[in-house]
C-alpha cells in the first residue's frame, strides 16, 4: 500500500517572518519625545509595507537606565576567547551576549535618539559598549579591522534642539557622525538618517519636515 503523506507541518515563523527589525529607542520623555514620534510613524507605515516582519524593541529609557556601564570584568572578558573565561567573566557578558544576538538576528536596525550634549544619551552609549564586541560584531584580520554585520540596513531617527546638518552646527554634531561611525565599524554601511532638527527654534516646522522626509522610508 502506498503511503500517503499528510500536509507538511506549518511553521508560521519560518514561512512568514522573513525579516526582523530591531528598534533601539532611548528618549526618557515618553509620548513627548520627538524621536519616538518619528519612530511611531515609521513603525506604523512598516506594519503595512512589511506586514510579516518581526519587530523587537529595546527601550533603553524604559529600562530605567538599568543597562549597566561596562566594568572591569567585562573589559577583560571581551578580549579573550570563551573557553578562557572564568565563570564570573561569562556571567559578566550575559546581557551583552543577549544584546549582540538581538543585533545579529536583525535585518534592519532602527535607532531613535535624542541629542544630549551634542551626542547620544548615556543609555545608548551603554548599549553601544555592549554590542561592539571583538569576534562577534567586528574583528581584525591581516587587512585590518573588519565589521561582521554586513548586509544589514540601519535607520537613524534623531531629534535635536539645534540645527546640525548644515552651517556652524555641523562641527558640533557628535550624534549622527558618531552613530554612522559605530555602525560602519560593525559592518553596517547602508544607513539612512532622518533628523527632526531645530526643535528649539521651530518645533512644528521641524517635526513636519522630518515626517515628510521620513514618509519615503520603507
Ligand atoms: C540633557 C539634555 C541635553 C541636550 N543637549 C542638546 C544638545 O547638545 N544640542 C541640541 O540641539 N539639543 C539638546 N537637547 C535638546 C534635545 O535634543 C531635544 O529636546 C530633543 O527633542 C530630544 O529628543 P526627544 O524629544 O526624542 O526626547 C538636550 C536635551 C536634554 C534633556
Amino acid at each position: 500500500m502506498r503511503k500517503v503523506r499528510g500536509p507538511l507541518p506549518i511553521v508560521p515563523e519560518r514561512i512568514f517572518m522573513t525579516s526582523t527589525t530591531l528598534v533601539i529607542t532611548s528618549s526618557p520623555v515618553g509620548k513627548h519625545s520627538v524621536s519616538t514620534l518619528l519612530l511611531d510613524d515609521l513603525l506604523e507605515r512598516r506594519s503595512k509595507t512589511h506586514p510579516h516582519e518581526r519587530v523587537v524593541v529595546r527601550d533603553l529609557a524604559a529600562m530605567g537606565g538599568s543597562l549597566p556601564h561596562v566594568d572591569g570584568t567585562f573589559a577583560d572578558a571581551i578580549f579573550i576567547t570563551p573557553d578562557q573565561r572564568t565563570v564570573e567573566q561569562q556571567q559578566g557578558l550575559t546581557l551583552s551576549d543577549e544584546l549582540v544576538n538581538e543585533l545579529i538576528a536583525a535585518t534592519t536596525v532602527v535607532i531613535a535618539s535624542p541629542m544630549y550634549n551634542r551626542t547620544v544619551p548615556s543609555s545608548l552609549k551603554a548599549w553601544i559598549d555592549h554590542v561592539v564586541r571583538p569576534g562577534l560584531t567586528f574583528t581584525y584580520d591581516e587587512k585590518g579591522r573588519k565589521g561582521l554585520l554586513s548586509g544589514k540596513k540601519a535607520i537613524l531617527l534623531c531629534a535635536t534642539g539645534g540645527v546640525y546638518s548644515k552651517g556652524d552646527g555641523v562641527a558640533e554634531d557628535f550624534l549622527v557622525p558618531y552613530l554612522r561611525c559605530i555602525l560602519e565599524f560593525m559592518g553596517v554601511k547602508d544607513v539612512s538618517v532622518y533628523r527632526a532638527e531645530g526643535l528649539a527654534i521651530d518645533y512644528e516646522g521641524a517635526v513636519r519636515s522630518a515626517k515628510e522626509l521620513l514618509a519615503v522610508e520603507n
